[in-house]
């Protein structure tokens, strides 16, 4: 795996996209390197105390576009885990809205880039409000480092190509150390259950590092999908969360429109759309609703949908309604999003190539956006 920059190629590979998709192992790993002791106790270096932690009531994420997917799955494990509600805004939205922001709210602020505009100015509109704000950012001495109380740097390295994949995962497995980090400090998982969820992140590197093998097989779905216009991305809870990173990933690599739904409201009027060889992507990573995203396959494939299918373990309820299928590895159901963005990482990027588009530089986007 080359990851070393050679000028302002992607060396080996033809396009810093997948150059950076193959990081990905080093990301994780150099990630838990910094943040596990050990005694397998999470000391992220949040610039906050474990007694302040401790002291907050509610979480406010604010984030846009691949950045605020990844708060989308924070929520989830935070909650989960450290038993604090969290909510999740678009710092493009909020900036404009009038926050109700309670004391005791700790901001969480995610930038890539750390200089995109609306994220800044949601920061700042938190901090008038009174609230204590960290950042999770890539990139040292940014504007937000500049101004947020605290900082964790994510460690993806410089990514280069304009679609995020490395920093999305960095920003991932750093918000799961951020609830592990929380749960302790508010007490809320013991020692055991936390270990048990540290040693399940160690082996995400390895697993990660093994669907990276398997990567060309991606290509068979690309092919289907560089074929149409549209893609729909179907998921519940955690599932719903990385749909939408997927859908976003193919949208602007490959220009062809994908769209996620919450598997559950796709019922609620989105299934109008479906008509002979729609691909569906679907992802059935959480055992506890298995059954229920398979009901709403079944519905899709008799109204004539393609549908490539993201399971761990080989589940047959799910693989036997696919035309395609990726089994996962296992891992804890609260961490399989960082498997499952994997292969809709190259999907997008195999789509892409197919339809010979300019992958690491999309039409209209840049790389960090600023105020008009
Ligand atoms: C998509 C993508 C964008 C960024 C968004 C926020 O692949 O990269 O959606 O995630 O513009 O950028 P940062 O994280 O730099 O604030």
């Amino acid at each position: 795996m080359g990851i070393g920059y050679s000028g302002n190629t992607a060396s080996e590979y033809p396009h810093f996209m997948l150059k950076e998709i193959m990081e990905q192992p080093r990301v994780l790993e150099e990630t838990l390197a910094r943040s596990i002791t050990p005694d397998k106790k999470v000391e992220l270096g949040t610039g906050l105390k474990n007694e302040e932690l401790a002291g907050y009531r509610r979480l406010l994420i604010i984030a846009c576009g691949t950045a605020y997917h990844a708060g989308l799955v924070g929520k989830h494990f935070i909650e989960k885990a450290a038993h604090i509600p969290v909510e999740v805004e678009l710092a493009s939205e909020f900036r404009y809205g009038q926050p109700l922001i309670e004391q005791k709210t700790l901001t969480v602020a995610i930038s890539q880039s750390g200089e995109t505009a609306d994220t800044l100015a949601a920061l700042r509109l938190a901090q008038a409000k009174g609230s204590r704000t960290v950042a999770i950012t890539n990139a040292v001495d940014s504007t937000i480092t500049r101004e947020a109380h605290g900082v964790i740097y994510t460690l993806a390295g410089p990514e280069v190509s304009v679609a995020s994949t490395k920093a999305y995962l960095a920003q991932l497995v750093t918000l799961y150390l951020f609830g592990l980090q929380l749960a302790r400090a508010r007490e809320t998982l013991n020692e055991r259950e936390i270990s048990r969820y540290v040693d399940a992140l160690e082996a995400l590197p390895g697993q990660v590092g093994s669907l990276l093998q398997r990567a060309r097989e991606l290509k068979e779905p690309a092919a289907v999908i560089a074929r149409g216009s549209h893609a729909y991305f179907l998921g519940r809870a955690l599932d719903y969360a990385v749909a939408l990173e997927g859908s976003l990933k193919l949208k602007e690599t490959s220009y062809i429109h994908g769209e996620a739904y919450a598997a559950g409201e796709f019922r609620h009027g989105p299934i109008a759309l479906i008509e002979e060889g729609i691909p569906v992507i679907a992802l059935a990573t959480q055992p506890s609703l298995a059954e229920k995203t398979s009901a709403v396959m079944e519905e899709v494939k008799s109204r004539g949908a393609w549908i490539m299918g993201i399971s761990p373990g080989g589940n047959n309820s799910i693989s036997s309604l696919c035309n395609w299928f990726l089994d996962l590895p296992e891992t804890e159901p609260e961490f399989a999003p960082i498997l499952a963005v994997i292969p809709l990482q190259l999907l997008a990027y195999y789509t892409a190539c197919a339809r010979g588009t300019a992958v690491d530089t999309p039409r209209h986007l840049v790389k960090s956006v600023q105020d008009k």
